[in-house]
């Protein structure tokens, strides 16, 4: 169990583009069909932003609907970390758009870079500014464009993508165990199989990088994959165990949607029925650090999750890298005024 006042998720909030692109409309880009993403991923669809958008305006919209189901204004966020592996320039920090956008006038700001395990890594560090007594409320968003990054002449990758972006609002709790373990690995030997090769200090864009096609998503998807079955159900599982919670008491598991077998494997790792695991990867593909979020909003937002519930949040990405976290949901937060030393 963590030490010091409980941190609970006091708002959410998701957004994502109109734009659909279906698994029909990748059947006229590159040589794939419908069959193979669905049976190999799980994918039917995804949302994709328009030409102008970027991840700032899908955190900007995902920030506000949290702000909203929190019944909080913008001016009483004390932090907001966004985490993102496609901000919308090298500097200044996503997060900074972000404060300026919704009126965070009293609100510092910084991005976090953890490849699609950002936001389990955001909600570790933003819940131990609320401990420290630092601050006392945190946005934690998730938000990316991976589309922009993705190599649409690439059929091994093109397909696995989609945009969105996720919100929480954190807080202390008086009632309420909220946060009660996480999770946090990296295995940088691993660095290679996940890459966007060009574009930072390592390799300025040239116009050889871009001949190369070096400002694009590469994968070797196989090794990603084997390394996703074992970690995803691991890290949870250890998790679980720093909070105290066995397995079976877990009410909803709600995991990276990067692709339904990987879902499925990491489920059977933990013992659980399809029906306790968040599962929308089949109408947003791999939104990266938005996944998450945005499958806990969803599943929120129709009522699914209860007072009480134990979710387990788990995700998995570049770096490699990996996160897991246990929350009970619910609780009753401090009133303003109240103090914040236990
Ligand atoms: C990418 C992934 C879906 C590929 O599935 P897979 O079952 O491993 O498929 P393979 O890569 O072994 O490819 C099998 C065949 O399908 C082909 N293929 C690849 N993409 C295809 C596509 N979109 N449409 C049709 N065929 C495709 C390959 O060329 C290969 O053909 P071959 O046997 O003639 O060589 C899978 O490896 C995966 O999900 N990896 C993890 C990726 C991930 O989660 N990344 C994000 C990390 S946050």
């Amino acid at each position: 169990m963590l030490n010091g006042i409980p941190v609970g998720i006091v708002g959410l909030g998701s957004y994502v583009p109109d734009k659909i692109l279906t698994n029909a409309d990748l059947e006229k880009i590159v040589d794939t069909t419908d069959e193979w993403i669905k049976t190999r991923t799980g994918i039917s669809e995804r949302h994709i932003v328009e030409e102008g958008m970027s991840s700032s305006d899908l955190a900007i919209g995902a920030s506000k609907r949290a702000l909203e189901d929190a019944g909080i204004t913008a001016d009483k966020i004390d932090l907001i970390i966004c985490s993102t592996a496609t901000p919308d320039m090298m500097f200044p920090a996503t997060s900074c758009i972000v404060q300026d956008a919704i009126g965070a006038h009293n609100a510092g700001a910084f991005d976090m870079e953890v490849g699609c395990s950002g936001f389990i890594y955001a909600l570790t560090v933003g819940t131990q500014f609320i401990k420290s007594g630092m601050y006392r409320t945190v946005l934690v968003v998730g938000a990316e464009c991976l589309t922009r990054v993705t190599d649409w002449a690439d059929r091994s990758t093109c397909v696995l993508f989609g945009d969105g972006a996720g919100a929480a609002i954190l807080q202390p709790l008086k009632k309420g165990r909220g946060f009660m373990g996480f999770e946090l690995g990296s295995r940088g030997s691993g660095a290679n199989l996940l890459t966007l090769p060009a574009g930072g200090s390592k390799k300025p864009a040239s116009h050889e990088t871009v001949n190369n096609r070096e400002h694009y998503i590469r994968m070797d998807g196989n090794e990603v994959y084997k390394f996703a079955v074992v970690i995803m159900g691991e890290a949870s599982l250890k998790a679980l165990e720093k909070a105290g919670v066995n397995p079976e008491d877990v009410s909803y598991f709600i995991p990276h949607q990067a692709n339904i077998r990987i879902i499925n494997a990491a489920a059977r790792r933990l013992k659980l029925d399809m029906d306790r695991v968040i599962v929308n990867v089949d109408r947003f593909g791999n939104t990266s650090c938005a996944s998450v979020p945005l499958a806990l909003d969803e599943a929120y937002r129709a009522g699914r999750i209860k007072e009480g519930d134990i979710l387990v949040f788990v995700a998995f990405g570049a770096g490699l890298s990996w996160g897991a976290a246990v929350l009970e949901w619910g609780g009753e937060p401090l009133e303003e005024g109240e103090s914040i030393c236990q």
